[in-house]
């Protein structure tokens, strides 16, 4: 069984159906754990770089899952087709904006109306405000810690009847604010302090309007912690 990681194995457990798109699949890990474990019964590897991608494909052959797992090499969802049937989409280990730029750009590859299973490293507020606009419902966020870093899983349904998000919502996450753990504590605490750090070296003569911005996200995270 390929090693993984608490993160990627976490997100595993949210992969629904038969077949999962990881997107930024860099050595095909997720994928490759996925089928060992039974989760699903095939996968596309994507990856935007040669590198990453080269890698994919060895890991797959020495796993001997070239039957079940294919390697594509391209941007975001462009390597999904229709005759893909996907079931599943993960995106995992990146910023919340590219994440949520991939979405965007690869709406239309969303037609099976996939469960949508995103890992951003920061601003997850950006993928909330992207599943908004494509009828997509959180139905389960959660947050985890690794190696000093906090990490935030989003899993997300198609519902074709719209669901708002109020600001506060999407900025903390609906499900996260409904049951406030410690490490969500932690995790604002720590950003309210680099806040903090960033406010101490900015000339109020200068920088007036960065400095409201720093006031008003200090005043939200407040609010919440
Ligand atoms: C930090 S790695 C994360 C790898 C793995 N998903 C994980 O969570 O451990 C991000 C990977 O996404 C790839 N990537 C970034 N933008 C991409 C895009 N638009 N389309 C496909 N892959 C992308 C990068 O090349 C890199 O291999």
């Amino acid at each position: 069984m390929i090693p993984l990681n608490q993160r990627l194995k976490k997100v595993s457990t949210y992969i629904q159906g038969h077949c999962l798109a990881d997107i930024g699949s860099d050595h095909a890990y997720l994928p490759i754990y996925a089928i060992e474990s039974n989760i699903i019964d095939t996968a596309i590897a994507g990856e935007v770089i040669k590198g990453p991608f080269d890698a994919s494909i060895r890991n797959v052959q020495d796993y001997e899952l070239s039957h079940k797992i294919d390697v594509r090499l391209g941007d975001g969802l462009t390597i999904i087709t229709p005759e893909d049937h996907i079931s599943s989409v993960s995106i995992c280990g990146m910023g919340g904006p590219l994440i949520a730029k991939i979405l965007c750009e690869g709406a239309e590859k969303l037609a099976d109306k996939p469960r949508l299973i995103l890992q951003s490293n920061i601003q997850s507020s950006a993928i909330r405000e992207q599943l908004l606009k494509l009828n997509y419902t959180i139905v389960e966020e959660e947050l985890l810690e690794e190696k000093g870093h906090i990490y935030e899983i989003l899993v997300a349904d198609y519902n074709k009847d719209f669901e708002s998000m109020t600001n506060q919502e999407i900025k903390f996450g609906p499900k996260l604010l409904q049951n406030k753990t410690s490490l969500f504590y932690k995790k604002w605490e720590r950003e309210r302090d680099a806040l903090f750090k960033i406010k101490r070296n900015l000339n109020p003569n200068v920088h007036t309007e960065r400095l409201r911005e720093i006031d008003e996200d200090i005043h939200s995270i407040n609010e919440v912690i």
